[in-house]
């Protein structure tokens, strides 16, 4: 079943079969997750009937949500590409999400097969899923660790090794930092990992927005994203430019997801790039 298909209640009932057991919690299991549902917009396998219940919920608000995930994930690979164009080797992809099609890892060593890869999530599902794709995989790992303190990303050996040799080293928030709710706090944490990159790194941001989304049907999505284990707090372009201070952001600047380097006419969502439901932008540490 796609993410564009209702769940019918056979499907509610029992988890999917892809979905690996990562020890979770009943707390976990009764709770939507946002990595799973995440999975689940992208029609993933990953996901339990509680997810895609919850995120079916989001899809009846606001028929389009599945594209702003897929714009996303768009998004990623067109900079990923750019990024090993740049020269870029190293990799720290925090909030990395459920693997789908187009990780990190597999989109750059197919360009590069130097390029190293650090994911972080603090999502178990996604911990478990990603260690196993990485298995055999001695230049990418999994780490398990939470965005709102850094200092124990950074004090991963996994992440000290990438960032030891100071070589530059993209660091890479994609459509996670809304997840982190205070705003003061959202900027500190960027703030902390953009001082501990080397220079010549990129920082690479995606973040949701609703500048143009209906204000009832906003409203509705976070009430429901309360309801899981990651409430959301949606910003403003003008809320979201702080993130890049003390980075200079790349052409084309900050902007709405798809319209970041875009590389054909057909572009998902390039024709109405409002609709994709978030900015992007990527800045060089100098
Ligand atoms: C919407 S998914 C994005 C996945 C991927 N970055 C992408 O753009 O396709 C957000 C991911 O961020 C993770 N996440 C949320 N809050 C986090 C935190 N405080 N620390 C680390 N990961 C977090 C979630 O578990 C989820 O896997």
């Amino acid at each position: 079943m796609s993410a564009n298909n209702h769940a019918t209640d056979s499907d509610l009932a029992e988890p999917r079969s892809g979905l690996t057991d990562a020890g979770l919690t009943n707390e976990q299991l009764s709770i939507p997750s946002a990595a799973r549902m995440y999975d689940y917009y992208l029609g993933g396998h990953h996901n339990l009937a509680i997810d895609r219940q919850a995120a079916e919920e989001a899809i009846s608000i606001y028929p389009e949500f599945p594209l702003i995930m897929q714009a996303n994930r768009a998004f990623l690979r067109r900079v990923v590409v750019y990024l090993v164009e740049q020269g870029i080797e190293r990799f720290l992809d925090i909030g990395s999400g459920i693997p789908t099609v187009g990780n990190v890892h597999q989109i750059a060593q197919q360009l590069n097969a130097a390029a190293r890869v650090v994911y972080v999530d603090i999502d178990p599902v996604a911990v478990a899923h990603s260690a196993a794709l990485l298995q055999g995989n001695n230049q990418a790992v999994i780490i398990e660790a939470d965005l709102r303190q850094p200092e124990t990303i950074l004090d991963h050996p996994a992440v000290r090794d990438l960032l030891g040799v100071r070589q530059p080293v993209a660091l890479i928030l994609a459509f996670v930092l809304h997840f982190v709710i205070h705003d003061e706090q959202a900027v500190a944490v960027v703030r902390r990992l953009r001082d501990a990159l080397p220079s010549g790194s990129y920082v690479v941001i995606s973040h949701g927005t609703a500048e143009r989304m209906p204000p009832d049907i906003f409203k509705q999505l976070v009430r429901l994203y309360r309801s899981t284990s990651q409430p959301v707090r949606i910003r403003s372009r003008h809320e979201i430019e702080p993130f890049f201070d003390g980075v200079e952001l790349v052409e084309p600047g900050l902007v709405y997801v798809p319209l970041w380097r875009p590389e054909e006419a057909g572009d998902l969502l390039l024709d109405r790039p409002e609709v994709s439901g978030g900015f992007a932008g990527v800045a060089l540490k100098a």
